[in-house]
Order: C-alpha cells, then structure tokens, then sequence
C-alpha cells in the first residue's frame, strides 16, 4: 500500500519554518510477520519536544518524530485485532505497519463525552504529564497556591483543572488576553498575559498570588521562572516539565542565578520525564478517565484538519497559536 510520511528535509534553523519539512511517499508491504500490524492515522499530535529534541540524534531525511491516534486495519498480534484504536510512536505518517514495541498505549475505552483526539490530549502525552508533575513530583495538597506557565496550553490546562479538583489555588501566565479569559473560565482563580506584563513581572505574580506560590508547574522555563522562584513560599516544590522559551533560540539563553533563591526558601526542584513513569501511565489515566465522567474535567484542544497540514499546525502551536492540545485530524 502507498502511505505518506512528513520528513525533516532541513534542520530547524531557530523557529521551523514549513520548507523544512516535506511530504514523501513510502511503499509498505502489506504481508505480516508475526508481532506486526498495519494502521491507518486518524490524528496527529504536535507537541513542543518534536523542536527540542532537534540535535539529540534527529538529522536530516529522518521522519518527524511524534505520537499519532491510529486504528489497526491488520494485524498479526492477537491483542491489537484489526479496529483497535491505539497511539503509537511512530512519527508523522499517514499509516503504515508498526510492531507491538511502536504502541505508547491503547485507547479503545475512552468515555464517550469527548472526542477520540482526547488519546493525544487529555488521555494522550499532555494529561498523564500534568497528572504526574502534580500528582508524583510536587504532590500538591489541598489549599495550596499552585502556579503554571503555559497555562493554556496542553499540559497546562490539564493541569490546572487537576489543581482544581484537588482543592488548591490555580494560578498561572499564557500569551494572550484570550488566553487569560479561558484560563478563567477553566478553573484557574487568576491568570495573566505574560506578554503584556514583561516590565512588570513581579508585580503581576504578587497580584495572582498574594501570599506566595507553594507549588510551580514550570512548562516554559528562563527568566521567567527564576521570577517565580522568588515568589515561592519556603519549602516550595517545582516540576520542571519544560523550558519552551528556549526551544527555538540559536544562542544559550542565560536568566538570574537561582542558588540563592533556592537556598533562602529551601526550595525543592525535580525536573521529571513523562518516559520515565511508564508505571503510573494506568492510575493516571483511570484518575483523568474518571473525573471526566463525574464532570469535573473537560478535553479542550485545537484540531487542524489534513495530513499536510501537520507542519502548519506544528509551527503554530510553537507560536502559541492553540488553546489545549493542538491536534490534527487526518
Ligand atoms: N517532561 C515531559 O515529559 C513533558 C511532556 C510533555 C510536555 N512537556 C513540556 O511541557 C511544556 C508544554 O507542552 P505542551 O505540549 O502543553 O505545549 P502547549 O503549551 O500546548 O503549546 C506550547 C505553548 O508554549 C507557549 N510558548 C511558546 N513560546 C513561548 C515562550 N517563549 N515563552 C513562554 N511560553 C511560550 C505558547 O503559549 P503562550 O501563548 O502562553 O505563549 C504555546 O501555546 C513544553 O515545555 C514541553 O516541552 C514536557
């Protein structure tokens, strides 16, 4: 069968542009091995990492890495029969064959209220992240104060309705004044437009958090995050999830030294990895899978439509173009 694959036809040089991709057409043989299947893509997850891992081993000609909703059209593995809808690693492609090591997880029983892209959002990368940077790394409590930056995004809007329904004070900073109107509407207690408030940082946190940040969900890093450190209330936790703000700089970005910040308030940093809590990806998605059925969580996410347009929506999610996850729909 003939399917289709978006590949890295230049190395990103600063932010990406459309003409570093190209779409290249791939004969698959439609014979099985045992342990293979052959997939068609239904959607297509662009997410920050595909920009950041640029370097660590990802050269020109390779296919753009990423995690994509798939239903299995044949299979020669008696777990994944033909119809099961699954979300493989297996990059930017249109459909192929995969084997079982390809499969991130299976997606075939998510609730019905919301839409299969949930698998890339809510259910996909972004909500078990938020759930562990939350739930494992800075374990919030109860009456706490908890910050976000990109707190519209992916990850963060997860995250913030995660904060929420564990009874703490959602706070957090995203790109636009529509974005602050969401965060609003989604759960947070205050948000502010980061853009707008650059002169005036400090001032903009003081005012979401009055007394003091006990908790941050730092998805953006640089200066920026060191000025929220030095709101942090003594014996504060933080998850570095992700430093977007650099991702698509070509010289090192530098911001204030931390030490002291992090030794006055006793502060506790643990940068953390979604890879790495393979073993928690059940418990979390049961949590995410059950406060959507009691109503308390929602699946929000901006859905392109068309294969080839998977860079477009690539560059503009990196531009912060979406509000929740930014998906496309094959
Ligand atoms: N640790 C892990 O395993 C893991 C897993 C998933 C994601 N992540 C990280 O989590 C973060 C969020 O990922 P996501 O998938 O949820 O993406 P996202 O927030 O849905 O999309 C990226 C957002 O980043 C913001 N942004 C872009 N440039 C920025 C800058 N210079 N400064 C501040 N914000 C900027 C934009 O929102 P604004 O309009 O608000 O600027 C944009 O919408 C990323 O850093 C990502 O690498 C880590």
């Amino acid at each position: 069968m003939k399917c289709k694959k978006i590949v890295l036809k230049q190395m990103y040089n600063g932010f990406p542009k459309k003409s570093d991709f190209e779409i290249v057409e791939e004969d698959v043989a439609e014979d099985l091995q045992n342990g293979e299947f052959l997939y068609e893509s239904l959607a297509i997850s662009v997410d920050p990492y595909i920009r950041s891992l640029v370097g660590a081993g990802y050269k020109r000609g390779d296919t753009v890495i990423g995690s994509v909703l798939v239903r299995v059209t044949k299979s020669k593995i008696e777990k994944f029969q033909k119809g099961k809808l699954l979300v493989l690693n297996c990059g930017w492609r249109n459909g192929g064959k995969a084997k079982e090591s390809d499969v991130f997880f299976v997606r075939d029983d998510m609730p019905a209220l919301v839409p299969e892209t949930a698998g890339l959002g809510l259910y996909g990368i972004a909500g078990l992240t938020a759930w562990i940077g939350w739930i494992l790394v800075c374990k919030i409590k109860k009456g706490e104060t908890i910050f976000i930056s990109g707190a519209a995004g992916a990850v963060g809007n997860v995250a913030a309705q995660i904060g929420k329904i564990k009874g703490c004070t959602v706070v957090g900073s995203c790109g636009t004044d529509e974005k602050v109107e969401f965060c609003k509407n989604i759960g947070y207690y205050a948000a502010f437009n980061y853009k707008k408030e650059s002169g005036s940082l400090d001032a903009a946190i003081k005012r979401v958090a009055p007394k003091g940040i006990d908790c941050y969900f730092d998805n953006v890093g640089g200066s920026f995050s060191s000025t929220i450190l030095r709101h942090m209330n003594s014996g504060g936790r933080v998850g570095v999830c992700g430093s977007i703000s650099a991702y698509n700089e070509t010289t090192p970005v530098l911001a204030p030294i931390l030490q002291p910040t992090i030794g006055k308030n006793e502060l506790i940093l643990q940068g953390f990895r979604l890879r790495s809590h393979v073993s928690n990806y059940r418990e979390a998605y049961e949590d995410l899978k059950k406060w959507t059925i009691e109503g308390k969580m929602k699946n929000y996410e901006k859905v392109t439509k068309g294969f080839e347009n998977v860079p477009d929506a690539f560059i503009d999610m990196l531009r912060g173009g979406n509000v929740g996850k930014a998906v496309v729909r094959l």
